[in-house]
């Protein structure tokens, strides 16, 4: 079976999918990790993330590897870790540009849908349920309001977990800046050209502003039991 979970920055999509790949034994694919690889690679090279060929040639030439660790997973970017390095500001800033390009995209939908061809996926990203798998048996919209998502993001910088600890509080100019950075993606991310997130037609809408893990890993185990 094939999850496809879809939506902004800081839906809280990553938390949900590990969950129901925890729970109903299904391989977790972070698609914006692969995106986020990319990008580390051209600043890492010196190329500029709007140029089309250098991030394409990138794209091409990496190898990105995901290793099941006791806090998530482990992100290998020609065998270095860089499960950190790729959640920088750097990379947060200029990630929308790599992800843009047609080639890069092109490159990496490859690789996910070799990973969705060995069994059974829940994958997170903004393009899962429209291009990655059109087929997939299960499409959900996760949405949550930006000042939710800035905060959730505040706190999971400064090592906590909103979703787990409700009264979490983070910097407040910290949160401010995410919320810019938060704002200014979605809008990048919603219009450019090639792939933009939007919801699949068949896709279910959660909005998790208000909701639980809990109550959306349910809701969602619930929709994958009657799509059985
Ligand atoms: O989910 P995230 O914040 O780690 O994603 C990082 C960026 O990658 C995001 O700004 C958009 C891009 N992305 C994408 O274009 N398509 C995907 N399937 C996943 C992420």
């Amino acid at each position: 079976m094939i999850v496809a979970i879809d939506g902004p920055a800081g839906s809280g999509k990553s938390t949900v999918a590990h969950a129901i790949a925890d729970r109903c034994g299904l391989t977790y694919l972070d698609t914006g990790a692969m995106y986020r690889c990319v990008t580390l690679a051209c600043l890492q090279r010196g190329i500029a993330p709007d140029d089309p060929e250098g991030t394409a040639e990138v794209a091409r030439s990496i190898s990105i590897e995901f290793v099941p660790a006791e806090s998530g997973q482990t992100v290998l970017l020609d065998g270095q870790d860089v499960t950190a390095d790729i959640r920088t500001p750097e990379v947060d800033r200029n990630v929308s540009a790599v992800s843009a390009v047609p080639a890069v995209r092109k490159a990496m939908v490859e690789l996910q849908r070799a990973v969705g061809e060995q069994g059974d996926v829940v994958a997170e990203g903004r393009d899962i349920g429209t291009v990655v798998y059109p087929n997939a048996e299960v499409k959900v919209f996760l949405t949550a309001d930006a000042e939710a998502r800035a905060h959730r993001r505040a706190v999971q910088r400064e090592g906590g977990d909103a979703a787990v600890d409700k009264s979490a509080t983070a910097d407040a100019a910290a949160e401010q800046a995410i919320l810019a950075d938060i704002k200014r993606r979605d809008q990048l991310d919603s219009t450019r050209k090639e792939a933009p997130l939007r919801p699949a037609e068949d896709a279910h809408h959660i909005d998790s502003s208000r909701l639980g893990v809990d109550e959306v890993v349910d809701r969602i185990v619930r929709l994958m039991e009657e799509a059985r």
